[in-house]
């Protein structure tokens, strides 16, 4: 089957029909709720690509996860098929992101293949049914994996009014989420990322945190271009407003190394096109952050670390730098529905390799052999 995705259906898809990237997005989503409500065919592609693993499972905020491998924001924005991620062998799944009002997003075309860089590049501007619209479907939903639910700032709200806004959402979706994450880190909502900033994201904290009430586990998610100071003084408060993580990382707005110099549909040199590139290009800055996090907490505030994971390997790379768990996008367009299968099967291995009993214990362990050295 992955050679089947990989030698024939994604060179049709991506280079013989050169099928415009939203198009396509928007099919499959068609076809994924279509079977989000049929049994058979969810058991039918848990056959396929599902893996069990009891090795790989832990239990994390009080939430069983059964593998680190998730699906990461912005793929089902407004969980159309939140009953089938599991189906494709992911241990959790995160919906969103999602705005208090219902929004269009930026004008099209708004999301690129750079395949030479094994990369997205994106502006879709958080299109989203709203958080109503999310609160009533995930109310008909059946139980399973964890399910996460991502945050945004509405385009309408000014920044100033930022926490009432999230604090909307929250309160609708409360119920209905396994784990909650406020999203500062996009770069196509104008002035997001201005929230990452400690005096502003403070007060967004403080809001959903008095909701909170401590029930649910709340997490931040930043930007892979923030300097190691702004990572560190968010680490800071997400401790003291008692976060249960951070997820690294969200797209970048660099575009050096890129082998991509021109975007074809646009005819615009990729640097005047705006948006976030994810995929390979943010694999390593990533994991860079995430070692940092790890660094600074020694392991005691949970990360979630995102950016360029293809394979085992990478994901692995995240795991032993500090990630407890794991999410993809973009190398799940690339590498098709056998990939978390693969991945799963890989870190097995490794854990087997590295004498490891459990996938806890090998969460940030390169941080203790690099002491023991
Ligand atoms: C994203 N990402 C994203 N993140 C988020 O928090 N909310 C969102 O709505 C979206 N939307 C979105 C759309 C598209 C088309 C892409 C490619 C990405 C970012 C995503 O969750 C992830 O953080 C980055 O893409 C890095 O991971 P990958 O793609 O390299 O595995």
């Amino acid at each position: 089957m992955s050679d089947f995705y990989r030698s024939i259906l994604r060179p049709v898809l991506f280079s013989g029909l050169n099928a415009d990237p939203e198009w396509l997005h928007v099919q499959t989503l068609r076809s994924l709720s279509w079977i989000n409500s049929s049994d058979w065919l969810r058991s039918r592609l848990n056959h396929l690509y599902g893996f069990d693993s009891p090795r790989l499972s832990q239990s994390l905020w009080g939430l069983t996860f059964a593998n680190p491998i998730g699906l990461a924001a912005g793929f089902d924005k407004d969980g159309v098929a939140a009953n089938v991620w599991s189906s494709f062998g992911f241990g959790f799944a995160e919906l969103g992101t999602v705005t208090f009002h219902a929004q269009p997003g930026n004008p099209q075309p708004r999301l690129f293949r750079l395949v030479e860089d094994l990369a997205a590049l994106n502006r879709m501007g958080f299109n989203n049914q709203g958080a109503a619209s999310l609160q009533s479907r995930l109310e008909q939903r059946s139980k399973g994996i964890p399910i996460g639910i991502n945050l945004g700032k509405s385009k309408i709200t000014p920044l100033e009014a930022a926490a009432e806004d999230y604090l909307g959402s929250f309160r609708l979706l409360k119920p209905l989420g396994d784990y909650f994450v406020v999203n500062v880190s996009s770069p196509n909502t104008p002035g997001l990322r201005s929230l990452q900033a400690t005096d502003q994201l403070e007060p967004i904290l403080s809001a959903l945190q008095t909701e909170n009430q401590s029930e649910k586990p709340l997490l931040v998610k930043i930007a892979p271009d923030l300097e190691f100071e702004d990572i560190a003084a968010i680490v800071d408060l997400a401790q003291r407003f008692q976060l249960s993580g951070i997820i690294a990382t969200n797209t970048t707005i660099r575009r050096d190394g890129l082998k991509t110099q021109m975007i074809p549909a646009t005819r615009k040199p990729i640097t005047e096109e705006a948006g976030g590139i994810s995929g390979a290009p943010v694999r390593e800055r990533s994991t860079e952050v995430i070692r940092a996090i790890w660094k600074q907490t020694r392991g005691s505030l949970p990360i979630v670390g995102v950016g360029g994971v293809f394979s085992a390997e990478d994901a692995w790379e995240k795991i032993t730098a500090g990630a407890s768990l794991v999410q993809v996008y973009t190398g799940w367009i690339y590498e098709g529905p056998t990939m978390v299968k693969r991945i799963l099967q890989g870190l097995e291995e490794r854990l087997e390799q590295s004498g490891f009993e459990s996938l806890q214990a090998a969460i940030g362990s390169s941080h203790n052999l690099a002491i023991k050295e």
